[in-house]
């Protein structure tokens, strides 16, 4: 039995940055970060565009502030857009005392990128690999904090609240001691003790078939929270990326950043047609939710595998400087930007609900945190602004951090834990039940539960997930636990969440569409 003071699960720049406040700011404490690949491995790492911050004289907090708002639908908490977007610019001077290095002008400034839905430049970035350089410099300073140690390939199963204690008493609210994790290389599953707990555990993208999400994002803490009793909110707010790159063979999808669209590249269709100024004045720097909406429009009237995004007119040595990683890729499969249009389609990529938070971060769960993609803030509503997300997950990391630091002197660990209940004894024979298990869910949900959702579709898929749940709890019963086996039931419980929450919607908006509402 591990004890600490803090656990985290996750490694990404949530998990990373929360870990870094508390143990620079207290030395005696002891962090646990827990991460179930190797720890660089995250949505952070491949995150291209940047973040959303009001740096530059001519922006303003009111500006970002609106413009986050529009996205959201009219579901945004304002007053958590106003918090998030003022505290911006103190989380970026962080990073950078952090080592995190950002691009600039000539002339010395920031140099501002634009994306959908933003009415000014704001958007800082690393050239096209922002949250590598985030993550990688969140690393090497938790490997200067003595504090801190990293659990590589240690996998959360669940979180440990009252119904692991050897005793009957489950009281109403709940609050969690830790959580059971695995070993991945030694197969061994302990309980990991700690005050506090953040979960910090990313995204669900591969709930779907086609994604931009690493393989490690398939929604282990929402499914764990809900399993927990936590409470799960908006969750059915999946938003699609409108401009990734078309390459069926390949997963996860490769991204081109709307930052692309950003200095001036067109969408077309395959017969050379600009579609944007038939969906909406911004053309193609609308917000997400309209240009992702749009091409899937697009495609079911011309039948069309994909669009194409036209960056011939740009100027060259300008976009090679800015998009070094993307222009490289689109060489390396025969793209020649100069020459060729890149084949696009939207592909899932950010998933606006999660675990619900108040505005310092603390889950409906006594004593247990979340920030980053799994929480829930109030900041996106029915659709996030782009390049938000990181924000969110640093500005929440801090605001967890601040909390956790008011309780923590409280709070003992608990040692009347019991040790993980292993009843299962089996190892399946053929992974292949798991692997087809897991295409047959992401084949369901891309097909019935996509962007275009209506009453059948979500009605059929609600079926059909709740037969792969049965099958898959009867298979978990009886079998030693193992990594794809969780994955494959925390994606049926996401996928559930999301069809359960989808059926529930009385009205479109923000990346909700069902065209059976108005
Ligand atoms: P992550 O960075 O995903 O980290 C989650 C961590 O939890 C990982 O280390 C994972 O291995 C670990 N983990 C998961 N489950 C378990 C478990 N059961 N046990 C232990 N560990 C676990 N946002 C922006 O703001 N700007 C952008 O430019 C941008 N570009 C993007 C480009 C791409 C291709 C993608 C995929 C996303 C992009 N986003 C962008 C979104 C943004 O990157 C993410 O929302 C953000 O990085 C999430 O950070 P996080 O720390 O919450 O989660
Ligand atoms: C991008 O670079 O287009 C991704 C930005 C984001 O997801 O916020």
């Amino acid at each position: 039995m591990i004890k600490t003071d803090i656990l985290v699960i996750g490694s990404g720049a949530a998990g990373l940055s929360f870990a870094l406040r508390v143990a620079q700011n207290d030395s005696s404490l002891r962090v646990t970060v827990a991460t179930k690949v190797d720890r660089s491995e995250s949505n952070t790492k491949y995150a291209q565009g940047g973040i959303a911050v009001v740096v530059d004289e001519c922006d303003s907090f009111e500006s970002h502030v609106q413009d986050t708002l529009t996205a959201g639908a009219g579901i945004c908490d304002e007053s958590i857009v106003r918090m998030v977007v003022e505290e911006a610019p103190e989380r970026l001077k962080e990073l950078v005392e952090w080592g995190a290095s950002f691009d600039i002008t000539h002339a010395g400034e920031l140099d501002l990128g634009k994306e959908g839905g933003h009415g000014k430049n704001r958007i800082v970035h690393h050239k096209d690999v922002t949250g590598l350089e985030i993550e990688q410099k969140l690393l090497i300073q938790i490997g200067k904090t003595r504090n801190i140690s990293i659990l590589d390939h240690h996998f959360a199963i669940d979180l440990i609240t009252e119904h692991h204690l050897e005793t009957e008493l489950v009281p109403d609210k709940r609050t969690c001691y830790g959580a059971y994790i695995l070993d991945v290389k030694s197969g061994e599953i302990e309980p990991i003790l700690s005050k506090i707990t953040m979960l910090a555990s990313g995204g669900l993208g591969q709930v779907y078939a086609h994604t931009t999400n690493p393989l490690v994002a398939t929604g282990d803490g929402i499914a764990m929270a809900y399993r927990a009793q936590a409470k799960i909110c908006e969750i059915e707010y999946i938003q699609f990326h409108p401009t990734a790159l078309y390459l069926p063979e390949e997963s996860p999808s490769f991204l081109i950043s709307e930052a692309v669209r950003g200095e001036g590249a067109h969408l077309i269709t395959k017969s050379g047609e600009r579609f944007m100024s038939k969906y909406d004045n911004r053309l193609e720097l609308a917000s997400r939710d309209i240009v992702a909406k749009a091409i899937d429009n697009e495609l079911k009237i011309s039948g069309d595998n994909c669009v194409y995004l036209d960056c011939k007119h740009l100027n060259i040595e300008d976009f090679k400087n800015h998009f070094p990683n993307i222009y490289e890729k689109c060489l390396s499969i025969g793209i020649n930007i100069e020459i060729n249009e890149i084949p696009v389609v939207p592909a899932v990529h950010y998933s606006c609900g999660g675990v619900a938070v108040d505005s310092n971060g603390q889950t409906s769960i006594t004593n247990l945190f979340s920030s980053g993609e799994c929480s829930r803030t109030g900041l996106h509503g029915a659709n996030r602004l782009a390049s938000n997300s990181l924000l969110e997950a640093l500005v929440y990391s801090n605001r967890s951090y601040l909390a956790a630091k008011q309780v923590l002197h409280t709070i003992e660990i608990l040692e009347s834990v019991s040790s993980w209940n292993e009843e299962g004894t089996i190892i399946p024979k053929e992974q292949v039940i798991i692997s087809h298990n897991k295409k047959e869910l992401q084949a369901i949900m891309s097909d019935y539960v996509g962007i275009a959702k209506s009453n059948d579709r979500l009605t059929r898929a609600h079926k059909r997930v709740f037969g792969l749940y049965q099958e898959v709890e009867e298979l978990y019963e009886k079998s030693k636990v193992s990594v794809q086996l969780c994955e494959l039931r925390n994606l049926i419980t996401a996928s559930h969440l999301i069809i359960t929450q989808s059926l529930k919607q009385e009205k479109n908006q923000g990346v909700f569409y069902n065209s059976d509402l108005v």
